[in-house]
This record gives C-alpha cells, structure tokens and sequence, in this order.
C-alpha cells in the first residue's frame, strides 16, 4: 500500500487525529523543517510530532549531522509501522508510539509537530502546546501548520456545542500565536494550501505581560 493510500485509509477511519487526505507536500516539508539547522560540533535533538507516514521525517533525516538525533511521536499504530520498517536501523532516530502529551519527553533544539490542533477540544491543544514549548532548550524553536482557508468553511458548516468547542480551541490557538509566534509563511503548493507558524519560548518579560525580548516578524 503507497503512502497515499494509507493516509486516505486512516483519514476515512480516524478523521479526527489524522488530519489530512494527503501526507505532506515537499514545500510543506521544507517550511516546517527551516529551523532544523545543523551545528556543527554541536549534537542537535530534534523531536517530531505526528510524523504520518514520514513526509517530513525524510526532510529532518537529511538535515541531521552525525551527531544530531531525531525523535519521533507518532499515536496511530498502523502510522507508527511504517516508520519502525523504515527507521528500525538508523541509530539517530528513535519512534515513540502514543499521544504525545503521555509521553515524557526530553529537551530539543528544534520541534516539528503536524498535529491536527484545530480538531482537539481546547484543553488538549493548551496542554500539548505546554509540553512542546517546555520541552524547547533555550533559544529552541517548534514549527507547526495549519489549513488555510478551513476557518470561514467550518464556521458554515457548525453549530451549536460543536461550534463552542470550535471557537475556544480557535482562542487558544491565537493566545499561543500572540505569546510566542516569531514568524508565519504560507504554502500554496500543498492539499490544501497551509500556513507555517514558528515558534519560541516568550522570555520571562513577555509572560509577564511586558514586551517580548526577542524582535517577533510576521512574514
Ligand atoms: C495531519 S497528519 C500529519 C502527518 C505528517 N506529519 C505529514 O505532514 O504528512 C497528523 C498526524 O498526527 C498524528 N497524531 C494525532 N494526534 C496525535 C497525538 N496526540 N500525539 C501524537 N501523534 C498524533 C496522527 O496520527 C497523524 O499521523
């Protein structure tokens, strides 16, 4: 079975936690991999969230120098067996297979997560945004996307307490982008187009309501 078709496959089974019809396009890829910067000298640990069938793994892999690292979080099991079949002998690349707020998670230099967000209810969104950016070393960064163009569709299309849950996973989203955020990039060329946000823990001063220490671009 290719990729693609797994995907479609668990989409139509688990649509909520996957996702996406499709795995990720390259120019996606190569969006949320900007910051996996290799340092030479220097071991890197990287750590991604919700790798799918690995379109994003492939770009990390590359970028990794010998002495970095790359873990993976990955909770569907049938996902989870392709990138055991592909990774099982590469030293540099350990898969954890369940939701990412269990697990116990190091410290990384660099963070990419494909995680659905914007179909969690708004306290699992707040608590894994916890983990990850309390998982960054200093001057760390967590890269993740979203749909562009999905908000105005699903607002149509929901109601009621469905559309509570909506709108308060929708602010928390936005309070973590106001709190964090560095810079942001679309990426047409993916099904469907995405937007790219990347972040870094606020200084001290940020969090206690006073200007970032650090310059934040949206670009
Ligand atoms: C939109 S897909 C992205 C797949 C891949 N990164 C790509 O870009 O092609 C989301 C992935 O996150 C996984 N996932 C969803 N919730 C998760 C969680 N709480 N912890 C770990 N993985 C999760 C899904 O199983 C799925 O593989």
């Amino acid at each position: 079975m290719t990729d693609v078709t797994l995907f479609l496959r668990e989409f139509a089974r688990t649509r909520r936690d996957t996702g996406a019809i499709a795995p990720s396009s390259a120019r996606l890829a190569g969006a949320l991999t900007r910051y996996v910067i290799p340092s030479p000298g220097r071991p890197r640990a990287v750590l991604e969230v919700g790798p799918g069938t690995g379109a994003v793994t492939r770009h990390i892999r590359a970028a990794l120098g010998p002495l970095d690292s790359l873990e993976l979080v990955e909770a569907n099991t049938q996902f989870a067996a392709v990138l055991r079949r592909t990774y099982a002998s590469d030293p540099q690349v350990r898969l954890m297979t369940g939701l990412v707020q269990r697990q116990r998670l190091g410290s990384y230099d660099t963070i990419v997560c494909g995680l659905p967000f914007a179909n969690f209810d708004a306290a699992t969104v707040e608590d894994i945004f916890g983990c990850l950016i309390g998982a960054l070393r200093p001057g760390g960064t967590l890269s993740f996307f979203a749909y562009t163009g999905m908000r105005p569709l699903r607002r149509a299309f929901t109601a009621g307490e469905d559309l509570r849950r909506m709108l308060e996973t929708q602010a928390v989203l936005e309070r973590t982008l106001r709190r964090h955020r560095f810079r942001s990039e679309t990426v047409l060329c993916n099904l469907p187009p995405a937007r790219v946000h990347h972040l870094a823990p606020a200084a001290p001063a940020a969090r206690a309501g006073q200007s970032p220490a650090f310059a934040y671009a949206d670009q």
